[in-house]
């Protein structure tokens, strides 16, 4: 019998996936595609950060329970180090969450269109992942999520408030009325919290089932891979048995402690992103045919009336990188704009202004313009 090919040995929930992909770094380019923070360190923040640095020991293992970080997370919330899992990113944590609670064949349910990796790693473990619509502006429709609740009973529920990549939010009501319908955990993501000014921290107090998720990467710290869970506990207790012991790094705990005591300069930036948004969202609305969606976090989603990917390839020769989201199901012709710095997005107004003229004179075909770009 000849021996199966290696890919055959993969598994078949895992060869069905398409990996999730990122723009590579590329010098030159306005990059707005990943809803990070576009405010590199001051000097005087990069000098301390350099001293801290230089005492690591890259020659020991970090500390296992990033115990100075934890507290000074906790410290944050004011909750208690005892609630808190640190993970390599937010995205490690949803799989740390699916790995110990996602018995195989258990569904994962959340609104979509939503962040891609709910459902990526759900599926390449097994699990059945149910996406509900949101409503026709993306506003979230709680009567149908709680239908889709009662009939399919998720073993976790992913509520990503702003939704990315909608930008839209869920009230504190509508997460209460899911949490009171829902027989497995719900995990409120909120990567984008800081630029809603809304957390659901408050209610864990007297909500046993709810989870916050946050992440520093929307924040200004992305290189640093530091996300956590805030929860209870007794649920912390179970979720570090399968966490790998070493999975933040030394250099990241150490970053992540000397910047998050730099507060005001995380808060002024974040505060500068939100009245950028405010402005940016007007100036494209302003353009012809452009459908802009609301948004409480640090990027606005955006339809054209022209094809999408014509629109976003005629941004990028401009020199400016967005995230294209034709593909995604419901999101046909749309793209999400990162909130950069003024300067930057006034390079990204100027493209979409151009690209958007390359269209005028040309024939309506079906409600929407003639495909080729002059
Ligand atoms: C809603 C949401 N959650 C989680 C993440 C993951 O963030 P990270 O792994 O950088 O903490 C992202 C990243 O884009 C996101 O949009």
């Amino acid at each position: 019998m000849t021996p199966p090919r290696v890919v055959d040995l993969v598994k078949p929930e895992v060869r069905g996936l398409v990996a999730y992909r990122a723009e590579e770094p590329r010098s030159g380019l306005v990059k707005l595609d990943a809803n990070e923070s576009p405010f590199s360190l001051p000097e005087r923040i990069r000098d301390e950060l350099l001293r801290v640095m230089e005492e690591v020991s890259v020659n020991r293992y970090p500390d296992p329970t990033a115990g100075r970080l934890r507290s000074v997370l906790a410290a944050e919330h004011g909750v208690v180090p005892g609630q808190l899992v640190l993970g390599n990113g937010s995205d490690e944590l949803i799989q740390l969450l699916l790995l110990a609670v996602g018995e195989v064949g258990a569904t994962v349910l959340a609104p979509v269109p939503t962040f891609s990796m709910y459902a990526l790693i759900a599926r390449g473990q097994g699990l059945r992942f149910e996406g509900v619509r949101l409503g026709p502006r993306f506003e979230p429709d709680v009567p149908v999520i709680i239908e889709a609740i009662e009939r399919t009973h998720p073993r976790v529920v992913f509520l990503a408030t702003p939704n990315n990549p909608t930008g839209g939010v869920f009230s504190e009501a509508e997460i209460l009325k899911i949490l009171a319908a829902a027989p497995g955990l719900v995990v409120v993501d909120e990567a984008y919290g800081p630029y809603a000014g809304r957390t659901m921290l408050p209610h864990l107090v007297d909500q046993e089932r709810l989870i916050i998720l946050r992440t520093l990467s929307k924040i200004g710290l992305a290189g640093l891979r530091i996300g956590y869970v805030v929860t209870h506990s007794s649920l912390v207790a179970e979720l570090e048995k399968v966490r790998l012991p070493f999975n933040v790094n030394a250099f990241s705990q150490a970053a992540a402690v000397v910047l998050l005591f730099h507060r005001e300069w995380i808060d002024a930036n974040v505060s500068e992103v939100i009245r950028e948004r405010a402005r940016m969202a007007k100036r494209l609305t302003a353009i012809p045919g452009v459908e802009v969606y609301p948004s409480q976090a640090n990027f606005i989603l955006f339809r054209t009336p022209h094809p999408g990917n014509e629109v976003f390839e005629g941004l990028f020769a401009e020199g400016v990188l967005v995230r294209n989201l034709g593909s995604v199901p419901d999101l046909l012709n749309c793209l999400r704009v990162t909130v950069g710095t003024e300067e930057e997005n006034e390079r990204f107004l100027a493209a979409l202004t151009k690209v958007m003229q390359q269209y005028e004179g040309c024939e309506v075909r079906g409600g929407m313009k003639k495909a080729e770009v002059r």
